[in-house]
């Protein structure tokens, strides 16, 4: 057997040739051997398997094939984890589907989120980090908060983004125009425990209080009441005098009065403020005053403009929105005659609506060209947390930028203290908007 084997393993090698030409028959010969041999070796093999398997009865085979079939599935499954996570963490819309808020990925893109360009593109310092650490701060001070049902007034989005950007800028003076019970005036003051207030409010805060909570604070001026003095229509060079305030750029205006937001800030720049807070920025279609938002919403920005086509894709989506979202706009309410989308059906709205001049859209034009040629900066305070989280109906996510608190987080939603706040607090979002004026010749 032994002396076979050698043998055989002699004439396994095949005679080396540089050349194909030169393989002779003896080699094609070898060559046949070799391969007898090869089926010989196969032969046993096979003969050793089968022996094997009759005697382990089929065991390795089937724990090979287990460990196989293992392999494939975990590779397949975790090819899937990563897809999921880089969705999850890139893109919150395909998360609102995941968490069955319909298909709103393709309507993002129609509708698009629109913002006002700024001159220079610069931005605001802070980040969403600087934004969670500012929340894990916020949400115990809300809980005190005096006045609890603010309807009318801001919900905890906007107190925490008022807030927020008041103790960032860290403001010598802070005005508020539109006070109604003094909520905002309270939010002012958490941020800024001893900065003076100005306040403009038509009735006083105090007259609340004759009916329930309300909140007067005592280190404000308060334009209300009798002493009630317009925005537009105030001295602010001898207010400012008065407060000893030489540097226009360390004063904040925060307006919640509901008038025209051009029209507030051409009054702003008149007065040399350069910080502002507007708290009602409504969307294209919506609200009582022309915003910025619907200012900016312009056809040559990417996902602006819209189409008053009734079989347009914009049309279909905006009808499903509309089912789902309260402040979703279809197509009627977007559209005024000629097909004016602009504004609120062409309407550049005044004064809580009691005044709706229809504007051309070259006019309306002109007052994006406008408004985009004196910011420094645009910064649309984003939601605190996404629509799964909070559980708010109002505002449409297909509008709105990224959440802090995105989708799915639920355990960062809790760790920030934000699910022990009733939901109807979060119902109140209109993209409260900080701009930064840039620097005007006189
Ligand atoms: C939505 S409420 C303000 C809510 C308040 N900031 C809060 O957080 O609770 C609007 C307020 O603006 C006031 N207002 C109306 N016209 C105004 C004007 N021209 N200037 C200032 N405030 C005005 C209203 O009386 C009302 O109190």
């Amino acid at each position: 057997m032994l002396e076979r084997a050698l043998s055989l393993s002699t004439r396994r090698s095949p005679p080396v040739s540089e050349d194909m030409d030169d393989v002779d028959d003896k080699e094609v010969g070898g060559r046949g051997d070799e391969s007898k041999n090869h089926r010989m070796h196969f032969s046993i093999a096979a003969m050793r398997f089968t022996h094997y398997f009759t005697r382990t009865g089929y065991l390795w085979p089937l724990i090979i094939l287990g460990i196989l079939i293992f392999v494939v599935c975990s590779i397949f499954l975790h090819t899937r984890d990563l897809v999921c996570l880089k969705a999850a963490t890139s893109d919150h819309i395909s998360r609102l589907r995941f968490f069955g808020f319909d298909d709103v990925e393709s309507d993002f893109g129609s509708l698009g989120v629109p913002w006002c360009r700024s001159k220079l593109g610069k931005t605001v310092e802070w980040t969403t980090k600087d934004l969670l650490r500012g929340l894990e701060e916020f949400v115990p001070i809300y809980e005190t908060r005096p006045i609890k049902n603010n309807m009318y007034g801001m919900g905890f989005d906007h107190s925490f983004g008022l807030w927020f950007i008041a103790r960032w800028l860290k403001p010598e003076l802070m005005i508020e125009s539109g006070a109604f019970k003094g909520h905002s005036t309270w939010v002012l003051r958490q941020a800024m425990p001893d900065t003076r207030i100005v306040s403009l409010s038509p009735r006083h805060p105090e007259k609340y209080l004759k009916k329930g909570p309300a909140y007067v604070d005592g280190n404000c001026t308060y334009f209300a009441g009798k002493d009630f003095v317009d925005f537009g229509s105030i001295d602010w060079g001898s207010v400012m005098k008065k407060h000893g305030i030489k540097d226009l750029t360390r004063v904040l205006v925060f307006f919640d009065d509901h008038q025209n937001e051009l029209k507030r800030l051409k009054q702003a720049i008149k007065a040399g403020f350069r910080h502002l807070v507007f708290e009602d920025n409504y969307d294209t279609g919506t609200g009582d005053h022309y915003s910025f938002r619907q200012i900016c919403d312009q056809f040559y920005i990417r996902g602006g403009g819209h189409s008053c086509f009734r079989d347009s894709d914009e049309a279909r989506m905006r009808t499903r929105r509309k089912k789902i979202w309260e402040k979703a706009v279809d197509i009627d309410e977007l559209c005024g005659p000629g097909e004016a989308w602009w504004g609120v059906r062409g309407q550049m709205r005044d004064d809580f609506n009691h005044s709706n001049k229809a504007i051309t859209h070259s006019q309306h034009f002109q007052n994006s060209r406008y408004v985009e040629s004196v910011l420094d900066i645009y910064w649309e305070l984003p939601p605190v947390a996404g629509p799964s989280l909070t559980h708010q109906t109002r505002y449409d996510p297909a509008r709105v930028t990224s959440p802090i608190v995105e989708d799915g987080r639920y355990g960062l939603f809790q760790r920030l203290g934000l699910s022990r706040l009733e939901t109807s607090v979060f119902n109140g979002y209109t993209q409260m908007v900080y701009l930064q004026v840039s620097e005007q010749d006189s």
